[in-house]
């Protein structure tokens, strides 16, 4: 898989999983591939199934706000889901699931090679943090295998509490100042600095261990 349209091309085919024998389209993702923020949920849901777009029901209303919040757009960053095929009734998608669909998302992290990943809610959080609380973690910037990690909660829990819709909102203001603690992190360290475009030197360094 050596682009984001090859992977898209390849989702939209894909009947790895029982998933796609009931998807009315898949759901690869979207955004810029130079993005420096990426951002991962569970899976689609009602709408994203019906449009083939992530995010485009009520929670990514709310994310688009969010986004606004911190003066970004969906173009400047890249939305993906941990999983490409919505699952009946919006259920938890099952290891398996995620196993079978690990392949795409994986590529499509190195293919991007973002800044920081957010990821959202704490399906997305157990990709990098198996067993880790969300609650215990959101707000944090955290290092793993050389990504920069930010959990926040899932913008849908504020459809269903409305007291996590504050928390969503100061974490995600905290966005900005982390890119750039990343950014500065990275400008200094003397790997990033020999290192040729294509290495991303956040893979050698280790801030938080
Ligand atoms: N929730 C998700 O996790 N992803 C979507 O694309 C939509 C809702």
């Amino acid at each position: 898989m050596d682009s984001l349209e090859e992977i898209a091309r390849l989702v939209r085919h894909c009947t790895d999983c029982p998933l796609s024998a009931g998807r009315t389209n898949a759901v690869p993702g979207e955004g810029s591939a130079d993005a420096e923020i990426m951002f991962i949920g569970e899976g689609p849901g009602y709408q994203e199934d019906r449009q083939g777009r992530p995010f485009v029901g009520p929670a990514g209303q709310f994310l688009e706000e969010l986004l606004a919040s911190i003066g970004m757009t969906r173009q400047n960053v890249f939305i993906a889901n941990m999983i490409k095929c919505r699952p009946p009734q919006n259920r938890d998608p099952s290891p398996s699931e995620m196993s079978a669909c690990s392949k795409y998302l994986d590529r499509q992290i190195e293919l991007i090679d973002p800044k920081i990943i957010v990821t959202l809610g704490r399906i997305a959080l157990s990709r990098f943090f198996p067993g880790e609380s969300i609650t215990r973690v959101r707000g944090t910037l955290r290092e793993k295998d050389g990504r920069f990690i930010y959990p926040i909660m899932h913008p849908a829990a504020a459809l269903h509490r409305q007291d996590s819709r504050p928390v969503i909102i100061e974490d995600f203001k905290g966005i900005p100042a982390v890119l750039d603690q990343v950014r500065a992190k990275l400008l200094h360290s003397p790997v990033a600095a020999n290192a040729p475009a294509q290495t991303p030197p956040a893979k050698q360094l280790s801030f938080f261990e």
